[in-house]
């Protein structure tokens, strides 16, 4: 069995979308753990709901966030921890011991770096007219965005687009990508 740790600050759309194909045999793994900053995440009711343990990290501080998750995530067996719209930082205890994976929703390098998430991003698309945008997943370090991209996935930007539709389009296309990647690494076709 495969196993995985979800971490989320927020609606964890992505998080279900990783349960369901669970659910759906297309995908062996497990899910561990749940782990949010936010005590309000709608991620953690999902995992409360598909009975899932869940973590709530409230530690505002880097250095003592790093080292609490790390002591809470030395109790699991894990294979992959997956970033799915989680907001803090990753420390370097975490970045040493595991390996992790981010999904971001843009073509990076292009609207990554610190503020750039969710509905920011797609803001900054529209904006600035852009033609396409995409999804992305790589490898987490400890900069913002920059770890080596393992996959991309392009949409298009038409002129009708708002950043709601251009958000609900790369949503769709970024969870059928993570589902993929997640499959290519039970299946060892990426190297950690
Ligand atoms: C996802 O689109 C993900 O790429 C993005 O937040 C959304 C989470 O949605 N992540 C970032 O922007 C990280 N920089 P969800 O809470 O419904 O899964």
């Amino acid at each position: 069995m495969y196993h995985l740790v979800v971490f989320a600050s927020g609606n964890g759309s992505t998080l279900q979308a990783i349960i369901d194909s669970i659910t759906k045999h297309e995908l062996e793994a497990k899910i561990e753990l749940v782990i949010s900053d936010n005590p309000n995440a709608y991620a953690l009711e999902r995992a409360k709901t598909n009975h899932i343990e869940t973590y709530l990290i409230k530690n505002k501080d880097f250095t003592k966030r790093d080292i609490e998750l790390s002591n809470v995530l030395s109790r699991y067996t894990i294979d992959l921890i997956v970033l799915a719209g989680y907001l803090k930082m990753i420390g370097p205890n975490l970045i040493e011991k595991y390996t992790i994976i981010n999904t971001h929703p843009s073509l990076l390098p292009k609207y990554g770096g610190k503020g750039m998430h969710g509905m920011h991003v797609h803001e900054a698309v529209i904006q600035a007219q852009e033609k396409y945008s995409g999804a992305t997943i790589h490898f987490v370090n400890q900069e913002y965005d920059k770890g080596t991209i393992i996959s991309q996935t392009k949409v298009e930007v038409t002129p009708y687009d708002t950043a709601e539709s251009l958000s609900n389009k790369v949503q769709a296309a970024e969870k059928l990508q993570l589902i993929e990647v997640l499959n290519r690494f039970i299946h060892h076709e990426i190297k950690s």
